[in-house]
């Protein structure tokens, strides 16, 4: 049989309709605590997928109090071996305008203060400095790119995205900033769940979804209201993909 496959649904994706349960969700409680929400086992497009809701139920988590540690050593346990994330992300530069499917190929991580690895304690074992120049699996990638384009989704193949605290929005000179190191998207999210994949040997991609322009760019839209209509709009790709997706894994 095969590896279930990781999905980590975010604002983006925030249940897996139509999966077919294996078992009752539940959360699980592993050596770094408890995952945000309940893992979900089950059957979806074909395959064996093990879901979690980033933010957890209602949408209460924070970016910064995220448990990145227990999601994915939980998907680990469970049997992942490749993780799909769905992300929602503000678009900085004039390509990554709203409704845009992004396959991020790079980070920049602006967040701070977070359990960021694995091997913070002697008694887990030999520390082991990953190779993260190039942060997210490039096969995955491909997948996620070629489906996108088999569905006409007009996908941005590659962005460099930059990860910020939150969960405030970012200064209007902050987007700039980011601009100005090379960042396309930003999010508050990517990190360091991205790095803690590859600590945990898992293949890790990640589907973003922009769903407003990002401060300062946003010629004077609200930025809320931008999201939440792009939101309802973008949903339905991302489930598309997905359900595309998996049975090429
Ligand atoms: N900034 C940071 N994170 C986000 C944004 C944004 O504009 N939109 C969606 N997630």
């Amino acid at each position: 049989m095969s590896a279930p496959i990781g999905v980590i649904g975010g604002t983006a994706l925030a249940e897996l309709a139509g999966v077919v349960e294996q078992a009752p969700p539940a959360p699980v409680d592993t050596e770094f605590g408890v995952t945000s929400g309940p893992l979900v086992r089950g059957r979806y497009s074909g395959r064996d997928v093990v879901f979690v809701m980033r933010h957890g139920p209602g949408h209460a988590i924070a970016p910064h109090a995220i448990n990145y540690r227990a999601n994915i050593a939980a998907l680990a346990a469970a049997g992942c071996r490749q993780v799909i994330a769905i992300a929602a992300v503000g678009g900085i530069t004039e390509a990554m305008s709203p409704g845009r499917i992004v396959i991020p190929h790079q980070i920049i991580d602006y967040s701070w203060g977070r359990a960021h690895s694995l091997h913070d304690d002697p008694a887990r074992g030999t520390l082991d400095h990953i190779d993260f120049t190039d942060p997210y699996d490039e096969p995955l990638r491909q997948v996620l790119r070629q489906a996108a384009q088999a569905r006409d989704l007009d996908p941005a193949e590659a962005a460099v995205h930059g990860i910020t605290q939150g969960p405030r929005l970012e200064t209007a000179a902050e987007i700039d900033r980011m601009a100005r190191d090379g960042c396309d998207i930003v999010g508050m999210t990517g990190m360091p769940e991205a790095s803690l994949a590859r600590e945990a040997g898992l293949a890790y991609a990640c589907c973003a979804v922009v769903v407003n322009k990002a401060a300062g760019r946003t010629g004077g839209l609200a930025i809320h209201a931008e999201i939440e209509a792009t939101l309802a709009r973008a949903m339905g790709d991302v489930e598309g993909l997905l359900t595309d997706v998996l049975p090429a894994l």
